[in-house]
């Protein structure tokens, strides 16, 4: 359904994330019909430019949208009709008047301030919106990920937001939190009876959960380096992916109650610090190597330096309540790795008794292999449950491993809709349920600031490995040590 007209103003206008992320984003949104006649679409930047030469750039990044579908092809004027370009500085008043006066202050509007922008700028925007009559009622600001380099830093950059604007004016960006499959979850959890009785450490061995990348650092050396895997990755979108999977029951889908059982996850994570860092995390660093058949430089030879950076990381993870004491979350993440792969393992117990004896299947070498629910995030989004079956034949029985397989390209046809749609336009409804709220954030770096503390105080530079591989072999041992290994589709 149409929503009233609003008005967006992105803040980074000419970065990566608008023209690879935020515009395709809205695009779409506009070919279904989401964004009303009214609406005025800003990208804002510190350089002179014409709002006619932000469209050609914005119509070249468009461009393989637009070729891909023809309904996108004969959106993509009327879309680039609503969408202006503003020459503002954050560190001085030029512009700002005229832009404030232009945007206007009606609190029955709806504005959205997207900070596509460093962290460090979060506050120096909200205290010009501020300047300029422009953070009242009807004022929504969208803040991406990083928030901080560490909790002290996230703290201050909440409390400048806070200043300014009240919480529920505020929306933190997850981006995974915007993918179906991540919504997916919650609906699998809690829109089935199957599930939940056995979803403890009663009946689940362990939980894994891999975000592998095949991309390198790319262009983005410069903020990388400074911030790594941990950081990049794990604070937000590996810890969210584990919120929804070890969180209890929400009484319902009210943003606060979700982020409420999301919050006591956090809090129940087993402290890592300098005592078992070293048990219970990986680094990883990728030197050369070939990825997808493409011979790759090591991370060294982008940055042009050596780096104590890690672009891996295996942690074993332990939320230590009643739910779950006891059953490990293994989590990986890392960049270079062989393919482009994301997903949650939940691995169940073996049976208390096989009543097949020894028997092997021939294809696995193995008597009966546990129960386990794959969630696979991108790409070939889908749910699998590998159960075990009888392989047909008159001789004896003979046991093999086979999925139950829901893909979501079959099932449900179509394109997904990328994150960011999802996201953008849940901030225009003013629905925070998918974004993280503050407590959250503040939690995620307690439990993240120690490790990184043990391993500065360890002294623990990363381990290097060949890129196209899965990250050092420690990351195997983690996990290998505990008689356990890492999932790997069997077909
Ligand atoms: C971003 C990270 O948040 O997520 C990137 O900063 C990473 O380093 C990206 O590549 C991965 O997102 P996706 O949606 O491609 O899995």
């Amino acid at each position: 359904a149409p929503l009233d007209p609003f008005d967006l103003v992105i803040f980074g206008g000419t970065g990566d994330l608008a023209l690879r992320k935020l515009l395709p984003a809205l695009l779409h949104r506009h070919v279904d019909g989401q964004i009303a006649e009214g609406t005025r679409l800003y990208g804002v930047a510190r350089d002179a430019r014409s709002d006619d030469e932000y469209r050609d750039r914005v119509r070249e990044a468009l461009k393989k949208d637009a070729d891909a579908d023809p309904r996108v092809a004969a959106s993509l004027e009327p879309f680039l009709a609503k969408l202006h370009y503003r020459q503002l500085d954050l560190g001085s008043d030029t512009g700002w008047p005229e832009f404030a006066a232009e945007v206007g202050n009606d609190p029955g509007r709806v504005r959205v301030f997207y900070l596509a922008v460093g962290p460090d700028l979060f506050a120096l925007v909200g205290d010009r919106l501020q300047a300029h009559g422009l953070s009242g009622a009807g004022t929504r600001v969208v803040v991406e990920k990083p928030i901080g380099r560490d909790g002290a830093s996230a703290d201050a950059i909440n409390n400048a937001l806070g200043r300014v604007f009240e919480e529920h004016q505020v929306f933190r960006i997850d981006h995974y939190l915007g993918k179906e499959t991540v919504q997916n979850l919650t609906a699998l959890r809690f829109g089935n009876a199957l599930f939940e009785p056995l979803w403890k450490a009663e009946h689940i061995d362990h939980v894994q959960i891999t975000v592998a990348e095949t991309v390198g650092v790319e262009g983005r050396a410069a903020y990388y380096d400074k911030s790594g895997a941990l950081r990049d990755m794990v604070q937000n979108h590996l810890l969210q992916l584990l919120c929804l999977v070890a969180m209890e029951p929400p009484a319902s889908l009210a943003a606060d109650a979700i982020r409420d059982e999301k919050l006591k996850v956090l809090r129940a994570l087993r402290p890592i610090t300098n005592g078992n860092a070293v048990n219970m995390t990986v680094r990883g660093q990728y030197r050369a190597g070939a990825v997808e058949g493409r011979a790759v430089p090591g991370y060294p030879d982008e940055l042009g330096e050596p780096s104590r950076t890690e672009t891996f990381v295996a942690i074993k993870a332990e939320v230590q309540n009643w739910r779950w004491a006891g059953v490990p979350f293994y989590l990986r993440t890392g960049k270079r790795l062989p393919e482009r792969m994301s997903e949650i393992v939940v691995t169940f117990r073996q049976v208390p008794h096989s009543i097949f004896g020894e028997l092997t299947d021939g294809e696995h070498g193995r008597t009966l292999a546990p129960n386990k629910l794959v969630i696979r995030l991108q790409p070939d989004e889908g749910v699998k449950l590998w159960l075990m079956n009888k392989v047909p034949g008159p001789g004896g029985l003979r046991m093999r491993e086979v999925a139950m397989d829901l893909s979501y390209a079959e099932t449900f046809g179509g394109r997904q809709p990328d994150a960011y749609e999802r996201l953008i336009m849940d901030v225009v409804r003013g629905n925070p349920m998918l974004f993280m709220r503050r407590d959250e954030v503040h939690a995620a770096w307690q439990w993240i600031d120690p490790i990184r503390n043990a391993w500065e105080s360890n002294g623990d530079a990363p381990k290097p490995y060949t890129a196209g591989g899965w990250g050092p072999t420690a990351a195997v041992a983690l996990i290998e040590r505990d008689g356990r290994t890492w999932h790997e589709d069997a077909d």
